[in-house]
């Protein structure tokens, strides 16, 4: 058994979806290699790993090169939500480009499959819709969102390269919206940020008029695609969509958090901040097709999931 463990590296392993991503690996039986700098990943996170000796973490920054060995790479570390990512924008675009040479040049050295955790931003605020893989986008270059989504694009034009130059066996997922447990309560993401205030009693802000509408995709459904992907045949390169191709208003997100945390909250609006995009929505007929996979989790589901664990982060946060 021990023979055949596949040893699998996640980048940015304690953040939100890589610790997920960690604890999935675990249990299908890998060896597990968790790195991350903790810029917005929580030790919390992945603390219920550490017992296993299957699991490892390690602090390291993936703008430097990492020596290791490895079967596998899902590359994931970067930060994503405006606020984060906007907090240090030299560093964002650092993180992307320079993690992304790293750790293909870590896949070519050791022969490991790679997959990079790229984003629906790469198609900006998009004109056409649902996103399809051949969309090219319609991001502003010079915007406050541009260190994130160019990193991602230039990331990918790099992944792309190594493929044709060096045979590197990459996958390239483009995921969109994902919630769930271990989101990080402060990151202005519209699902923690409506499920806080409501649980607090705070007013919810939406942005903008609230009707531009989003489609979210429960984690342990990305999960499951991004898994499915890295497994596919070495001809199977990407991009690909992986997200929720349900689609709902800001509006009606924050009316259905504010019933199912029966709070006493109240909807407040303010401005739409610069280049947020009205409409986002995934065409997910190539992960369909190739992976046979669809998310399963219906909003009210996930969004009870991840009520629960915020009321939890909650409640221990007042006991200390
Ligand atoms: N959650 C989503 O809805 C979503 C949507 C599209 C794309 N993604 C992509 O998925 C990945 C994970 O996103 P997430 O939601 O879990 O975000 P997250 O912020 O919770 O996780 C990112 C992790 O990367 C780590 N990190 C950041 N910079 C690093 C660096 N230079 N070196 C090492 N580690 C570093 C952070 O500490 C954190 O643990 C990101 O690449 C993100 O762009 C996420």
């Amino acid at each position: 058994m021990t023979l055949t463990r596949k040893r699998v590296l996640v980048t940015g392993g304690a953040g939100f979806l890589g610790s997920h991503l960690c604890e999935r690996l675990l249990d299908e039986g890998n060896d597990v290699l968790c790195v991350d700098n903790y810029f917005t990943g929580r030790k919390d996170n992945i603390a219920h790993l550490l017992d296993s000796k299957y699991f490892e973490a390690h602090r390291h920054d993936v703008t430097l090169p990492l020596y290791v060995e490895v079967d596998e790479i899902y590359n994931l570390a970067c930060p994503a939500s405006p606020i984060h990512y906007q907090f240090d924008p030299v560093q964002t675009t650092k993180t992307s480009v320079l993690g992304a040479i790293n750790m293909l040049g870590l896949a070519k050295r050791v022969g490991a499959r790679i997959l990079q955790s790229s984003t629906s931003e790469v198609y900006g605020d998009p004109a056409v819709h649902p996103q399809t893989e051949d969309y090219r986008g319609n991001v502003n270059p010079l915007g406050p969102r541009a260190c994130y989504d160019e990193g991602k694009r230039c990331a990918e034009t790099l992944f792309f390269d190594y493929h044709r130059q060096h045979k590197t066996h990459i996958k390239v997922a483009r995921v969109f919206n994902t919630y769930g447990p271990r989101m990080h309560p402060n990151d202005g993401r519209v699902v923690s940020n409506f499920i806080v205030q409501a649980l607090r009693g705070d007013d919810i802000t939406l942005y903008g008029d609230g009707r531009q509408t989003r489609a979210f995709c429960y984690v342990d459904d990305l999960i499951d695609g991004l898994i499915r992907l890295m497994g596919t045949p070495a001809d199977v390169v990407g991009p690909m969509n992986i997200g929720n191709p349900h689609e709902i208003s800001v509006v009606d997100l924050a009316e259905q958090v504010i019933r199912m945390t029966k709070s006493t909250s109240k909807i407040v609006f303010r401005p739409l901040p610069q280049d947020d995009p009205t409409q986002r929505c995934p065409d997910i007929g190539y992960a369909n097709r190739t992976l046979g996979w669809e998310p399963r989790i219906p909003l009210d589901v996930g969004l009870q999931r991840t009520i629960s664990y915020f009321e939890s982060v909650i409640a221990q946060r007042l006991e200390h």
